[in-house]
């Protein structure tokens, strides 16, 4: 698992065109998505009190935008701990690389896009916790555990 790993988390507002008829959100590859677009996936119909993720990605690029309703997405990267609530579809959650995420708080209408720079690989999960901070304390030298 050496190389030049990524562990990157960051939110992009995106430029809402609203006029008398409703609102348009543009998404382009490299533009406002900061990656080629390989993949989009969507999560609906979420059951009540389900929670989904609890895992972490080695090598993926994503973008997750709540289109419908809100979601909480909790990450853990390099660079700590933190909560994003997507309650707008002007929002975008950009994770790359190693990102542990766990998704809840679906709200019923709740309909949840994430595109993604390469197709659906399970070798490129970690779904354990213990092993997503063996990658980061493997692949960053100076990370130290914010945790303790
Ligand atoms: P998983 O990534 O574990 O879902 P979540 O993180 O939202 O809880 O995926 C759930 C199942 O769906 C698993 O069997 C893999 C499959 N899957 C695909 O076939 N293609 C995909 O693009 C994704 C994201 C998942």
């Amino acid at each position: 698992m050496a190389g030049n790993k990524i562990s990157k988390v960051k939110v992009v507002l995106f430029n809402d065109i609203i006029d008398d008829r409703g609102n348009l959100i543009s998404l382009e590859s490299n533009k406002n998505i900061p990656f080629d677009i390989k993949r989009v996936y969507y999560l609906f119909a979420t059951k009540n009190g389900a929670e989904r993720g609890f895992h972490a990605h080695i090598e993926l690029k994503q973008m997750a935008v709540c289109v419908s309703g809100s979601c909480t997405i909790d990450v853990e990267s390099i660079h700590g701990k933190a909560s994003h609530k997507l309650d707008t579809p002007a929002k975008g959650l950009v994770m790359e690389g190693i990102v542990w995420r766990e998704i809840r708080n679906f709200s019923d209408d709740c309909v949840l896009i994430v595109i993604a720079d390469a197709l659906y690989s399970e070798d490129d999960y970690i779904r354990n916790h213990d092993e997503f901070e063996e990658a980061l304390y493997t692949n960053f030298p100076h990370y130290t555990d914010y945790t303790q």
